[in-house]
């Protein structure tokens, strides 16, 4: 829960574990789908150690990269990321620059490995644009593909055609735009599974050994931009493209525990107190049943009288990208309208997707959706 500060608002606000009440007093629920709504206690603390970090009288913002404090807060955060996640010891944790889409092109340029072939599945937005990446670099087979459906469910495993030469095989475990999520860990046999999970990444847990490479922009569950997560089976590394340049180069990257040049060293400082927070949430198991109860929750109100409609398969449904339409579409403008000034922010859809969308990442409290779902029942009552 957060407050709406007045346009000029600079007195103190009033605080506590969930949000600040400031001069305007009124609530707000961030629903962004990112960058993206963080814990509020995770930013008081980052406020707290702004001008001092931990008594040392420099700021995160002005230590060296390479210095013994920045050290001490990138070691940290790779291990308690391990933790988090179980990360097998022959997994490379990078924290690199970029976004994801650039990790699109990366992605290619260091796991071809000399084939000159990869698969991936099309389930929307993201995942078509990682096709286009990758189609710089090598041919690309779409093993499977949503669109036939609209992209409103994952194809079934069975109906992909996968390649024994392909070099690694993509998937985009949750496509932001669409609201669709995978809740399986396709098998591939030898070929690797190549994961975007930016969306999802540290919503639940994963078996990390099912994947070859997992990749991640922060700015979701995570909270900074600026922030690229990637998780990388070592003999996968060592085999980039010729030309590849040398700070895309995972390999050269891992060597270098990913500094090779500078990182991102504030928002890799903040995720790593994002990590101390989700541990103190109960971890990843504990996170995952607030996210399911969170979602289905929504789901719940959407499905329930015909005034509101989800087009996703229920079985594909994102836990952390609500995606929904008015059944009366002309409506929508004026149920954002009414939403913002109660304070439920943020709700507009993708802007290829139009419509709804509610991201419910980890920081979102149960609260803040039941506030949407109050919201959705009186607007439907009204108008129905
Ligand atoms: C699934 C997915 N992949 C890739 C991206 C691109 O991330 P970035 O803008 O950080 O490059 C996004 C952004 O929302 C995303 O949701």
């Amino acid at each position: 829960m957060q407050t709406l500060p007045e346009a000029g608002d600079t007195t103190r606000r009033r605080r506590s574990s969930r949000g600040t009440t400031g001069r305007g007093g009124r609530r707000v629920f961030n629903f962004a789908a990112g960058p993206a709504i963080m814990p509020r206690v995770v930013l008081a603390q980052a406020r707290d150690e702004m001008l001092d970090w931990r008594g040392t009288g420099i700021s995160v913002l002005e230590m060296p990269f390479t210095g013994p404090e920045f050290t001490e807060i990138l070691a940290r955060a790779i291990e308690d990321l391990r933790g988090l996640l179980a990360i097998p010891s022959n997994y490379r944790v990078l924290f690199l620059q970029g976004g994801a889409y650039a990790h699109h092109a990366m992605v290619p340029m260091n796991l071809l490995r000399g084939r000159e072939r990869a698969d991936y599945v099309e389930t929307g937005h993201w995942s078509r644009r990682g096709i286009a990446e990758a189609r710089r670099y090598c041919r690309v087979d779409v093993a499977a593909s949503g669109e036939r459906d609209n992209f409103t469910r994952v194809p079934p495993r069975q109906t992909w055609r996968l390649n024994p030469d392909a070099a690694f095989c993509h998937i985009t475990t949750n496509e932001t735009a669409q609201g669709l999520e995978f809740h399986w860990t396709p098998e591939t046999g030898e070929v690797p599974l190549v994961a975007d999970m930016t969306s999802d990444f540290l919503s639940r847990p994963v078996d990390i050994a099912r994947y070859g490479l997992i990749y991640a922009s922060a700015q979701k569950n995570v909270g900074p931009a600026g922030l690229t997560i990637v998780i990388v089976r070592e003999d996968l590394l060592g085999g980039a493209l010729p030309g590849t340049p040398t700070v895309f180069n995972y390999k050269i990257q891992a060597d270098h525990d990913s500094r090779v040049n500078t990182p991102p060293t504030y928002a890799i400082y903040l995720a790593g107190l994002v990590f101390n927070w989700v541990q103190g949430q109960g971890g990843m198991p504990a996170i995952e049943r607030l996210n399911r109860r969170k979602s289905a929750k929504l789901y719940a109100a959407i499905d329930a009288n015909g005034f509101y409609r989800c087009p996703v398969a229920p079985a594909d449904r994102s836990l952390v990208n609500v995606c929904f339409r008015l059944s009366d579409e002309s409506l929508e403008a004026r149920f954002l309208a009414q939403a913002h000034r109660r304070g439920l922010l943020n709700l507009k859809g993708h802007r290829v997707m139009g419509g709804i969308r509610a991201s419910l990442y980890n920081a979102m409290p149960e609260e803040g959706v039941e506030a949407l779902i109050d919201f959705m029942e009186e607007f439907s009552r009204h108008h129905g």
